[in-house]
């Protein structure tokens, strides 16, 4: 006897532009429609709920990586680029190159990154409010990571705005946005690869550091590539999308800076407030690899499931004033940096990055103020801002 539940469908599009504008709405239509629902217009099931967004992240067996974590199914359209070893790998391959990852970004290297992002962030925050007008986006929330992050990789200084538009709008369908992503991919990509040799790298950085597990046997030198390119592609927009995403969090709620700047031990936790309140990414995919039930709905075996990560962050059964920015919230349990054995393997140094920048303002900066209409850059997996004029009233 079948004893499965009936599920509920919703018609919402959500790699739409009228979606992504302002996703809060949708969302919380999600969570209420139930733990899971069908997308008919994708042919796809939705999580919205934290219960649920969590379950999957942690159940890898059932909800798996290796045929995409977009929407495409790799095992029946061939994928734009080679997969990534480690986001779009299962174990035991996936096993192997996170532990090499794992221990690249120990406490102790993320530590030793510590005084040249903190005075990389001081030096550009000094130049920024002797000028006083500036663009979040562009002169802080781009140049700070763009900067920072490639060097401890190891990656030369010239070309590297090719960083910042490379890959995440290919998880979505192929919309405009995709379109418009893939036009200039070719050259994006070459400039990339031929950065991820070990010829390319810097003798002391961190893509350095993956080529030596080729000498200890643990990968082969394309392996090693590969990882580099899975560092430059998972590390600089999401971290981007994250300052830009805080600066306007902080400027759309002066109060709260206020706060932060009486208390600057408050800064690790405000940020991640920020992750839960405008998640930098919104969502991933998994592709189940059996029958599952989930809260009696029947999902068969090779389908695809939209995590929604940043509904999760808002779901009032998980969070008290769900929809309310509270720099003294304790966020951590946001999904923002996944969970389970993919969960983000970078997350140290984007904190980093943004502890040495709020740091570096919070010395200087009494006030954010907006002098224009921000604007968004819609994207089909992240979420942030294209521009955001700002004036900064000084200590
Ligand atoms: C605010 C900034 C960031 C956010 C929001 C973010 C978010 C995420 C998320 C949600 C995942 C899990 C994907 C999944 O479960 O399928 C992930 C994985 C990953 N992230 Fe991040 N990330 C950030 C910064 C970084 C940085 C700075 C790096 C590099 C140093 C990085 C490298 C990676 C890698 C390599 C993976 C794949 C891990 C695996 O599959 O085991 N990320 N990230």
């Amino acid at each position: 006897m079948d004893t499965s539940v009936a599920h509920p469908i919703s018609a919402i599009d959500p790699f739409s532009h009228a979606f992504l504008e302002d996703p809060y709405p949708h969302h919380e239509s999600l969570r209420e429609a139930g733990p899971v629902v069908w997308l008919e217009h994708y042919g796809i099931w939705a999580m919205a709920r934290h219960h649920e967004v969590r379950d999957a992240l942690t159940d890898w067996q059932t909800y798996c990586s290796g045929a995409g974590v977009g929407l495409s199914d790799f095992r029946k359209e061939p994928p734009w680029r080679p997969p990534s070893i480690i986001l779009e790998a299962d174990p035991p391959l996936h096993t192997r190159t996170r532990a090499v990852l794992t221990r690249i970004m120990s406490p102790a290297a993320i530590n030793a990154l510590r005084a040249t992002f903190e005075r990389e962030a001081e030096a550009l925050v000094c130049r920024l409010v002797a000028r006083r007008e500036f663009d979040g986006v562009a002169d802080l929330a781009e140049a700070f990571p763009l900067k920072v992050f490639p060097d401890a990789v190891g990656i030369s200084e010239q070309g590297r705005e090719n960083l910042l538009p490379y890959g995440s709008n290919s998880f979505g369908p192929r919309n405009d946005l995709f379109d418009k992503a893939m036009a200039n991919a070719g050259p994006v990509r070459d400039w990339i690869m031929s950065k991820c040799s070990r010829a390319a790298l810097a003798p002391d950085g961190l893509g350095m550091q993956i080529f030596e597990a080729v000498d200890a046997g643990e990968l082969t030198e394309a392996e090693a590539g590969m990882l580099v390119r899975s560092f430059l592609s998972a590390g600089i927009d999401t971290t981007v999308y994250g300052i830009g995403n805080a600066l306007y969090c902080l400027a759309r709620y002066p109060e709260q800076w206020t706060i932060l700047r009486e208390n600057p031990s408050l800064i690790r936790l405000a940020f991640e407030e920020v992750l839960r309140f405008e998640a930098p990414v919104q969502t991933f995919f998994r592709t189940t690899t059996k029958d599952v039930d989930v809260a009696g709905v029947k999902l068969g075996e090779g389908e695809k499931v939209l995590l929604f990560l940043a509904a999760a962050n808002r779901d009032p059964r998980r969070w008290e004033r769900a929809d309310t920015f509270d720099v003294r919230r304790r966020a951590t349990g946001h999904m923002t940096f996944g969970t389970g054995i993919h969960g983000c393997v970078g997350q140290a140094v984007a904190r980093l990055e943004s502890e040495a920048l709020f740091g570096a303002l919070a010395k200087r900066v009494a006030k954010f103020e907006m002098t224009g209409e921000p604007t968004r850059r819609l994207n089909n997996t992240l979420r942030g801002l294209d521009t955001l004029p700002l004036r900064v009233v000084t200590v």
